[in-house]
């Protein structure tokens, strides 16, 4: 099964969820073995593309080019999908849905053309059609109960550099990691280089196959590298030299304009931004000012309560804050202090699509190895 995106359009897209909302299609539809092509692009591309192939010269939603016709059969390409984004921005405002709702709805409308549907032959054709787009936004809305897992191996590349040796090596970490099923990779690229070095970054940009987040401050060292680099989202964090880890979420509200320069530049070099936050009304307000597409939400007051009703308070404030920044059109990312006792609790809260957990999965490797490790996070997560 093969899902080939390519975007000729402005950044800020979170890509990802269409490819994997792809996969999903194809799988469930018994083409496994079949090809599909998506194509992310303007409005002057897009009417360029009415004009040349269906002689109208405007813009519109979306475009399928089917390559075969019914019965679809696997084991062949199954065609192409052409989607607007400034045009899917309108409707999705217009809908009052956020973009990646209206993303899904057009990537559907496109793939049951594609299945062979088509709306414009009648009313009994179209009827037939909503029926086809329906059972797949099920689908879609099913699977997406199981938030992806990204894992940091910034911890692999802590004992290696305990001696400023080569092992061990954080590049096999992100191999077993994506071997055992995970959806991403998690670096953080620190301005002191306490564990993972540039050339980590630069290696694992080429060997990940599943998606790459690069963790990094806002300064311009680091935005200089990132679009250099250019992994596939990057969360910005912030960090003090002296501190253990990341200690807190960024001050969205005190650095709004800062933040949201660094945002801009690296969505202009095609990379989406994740803003990671402390579970707070006011910063996931100012995080959705400074036009970023994700932020992640900070468990650690949350991992680290001491009492029930201090994690009830913590769970509680999480589920708001990650229901408003959904809302307000953010995709949401949660992670820090997770663990194999304290994440199965979060995993039903729909609006969190990622967590990203590194040291329990790496401490965890220790003892049981990479691959069960991730495995059995995996279980957690997904149920499977
Ligand atoms: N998310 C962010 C933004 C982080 O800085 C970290 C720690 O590097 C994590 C997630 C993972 O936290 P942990 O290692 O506690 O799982």
């Amino acid at each position: 099964m093969a899902v080939y995106l390519t975007t000729r359009c402005r950044g800020g897209v979170y890509a990802p969820i269409l490819i994997r909302a792809a996969q999903i299609l194809l799988n469930k539809k018994g083409l496994k073995n079949s090809e599909l092509s998506l194509l992310l692009v303007e409005d002057e591309e897009m009417t360029e593309i009415n004009a040349k192939w269906l002689s109208r010269p405007y813009t519109t939603n979306v475009i399928s080019f089917p390559q075969q016709s019914p019965p679809i059969k696997d084991n062949e390409p199954l065609g192409d999908i052409v989607i607007c984004i400034d045009t899917a921005r309108r409707e999705a405002h217009q809908a009052g849905q956020n973009l990646y709702q209206r993303l899904e709805a057009l990537l559907v409308h496109g793939f049951a053309h594609l299945l062979g549907e088509d709306h414009e032959l009648g009313e009994k054709e179209a009827l037939r059609m909503k029926a086809v787009e329906d059972e797949l936004l099920d689908i879609l809305r099913k699977e997406k109960v199981m938030a992806d897992l990204c894992v940091n191996v910034d911890h692999v590349a802590t004992i290696r550099q305990a001696r400023l040796g080569k092992e061990p090596d954080p590049i096999y970490a992100a191999v077993l990691v994506e071997l055992a099923g995970a959806d991403g990779v998690v670096v953080h690229l620190r301005e002191d280089r306490r564990h993972i070095q540039d050339r980590d970054l630069r290696l694992l940009r080429e060997i990940v196959k599943t998606r790459l987040t690069m963790e990094m401050a806002a300064t311009q060292e680091m935005l200089k590298i990132a679009c250099d680099v250019k992994p596939d989202i990057v969360t910005l964090v912030p960090e003090r030299r002296q501190e253990l880890t990341t200690e807190g979420g960024l001050d969205v509200v005190k650095f709004e304009k800062e933040i949201a320069d660094a945002v801009k530049r690296l969505n202009d070099s095609g990379i989406p931004v994740s803003i990671f936050i402390d579970p707070d009304s006011s910063q996931i307000e100012a995080a959705a000012r400074t036009k970023a597409q994700c932020i992640e939400i900070h468990t650690g007051r949350y991992a680290e309560a001491q009492t029930e009703e201090e994690e009830d308070k913590e769970f509680d404030l999480i589920v708001e804050c990650a229901k408003l920044a959904r809302d307000l059109g953010l995709r949401v990312h949660a992670g820090h202090g997770l663990d194999y006792r304290n994440t199965p609790r979060l995993v039903p809260v729909a609006e969190i699509e990622e967590f990203s957990i590194g040291h329990s999965i790496v401490s965890r490797a220790i003892f049981v190895g990479m691959e069960q490790a991730v495995k059995e996070m995996l279980k957690i997560i997904k149920g499977c």
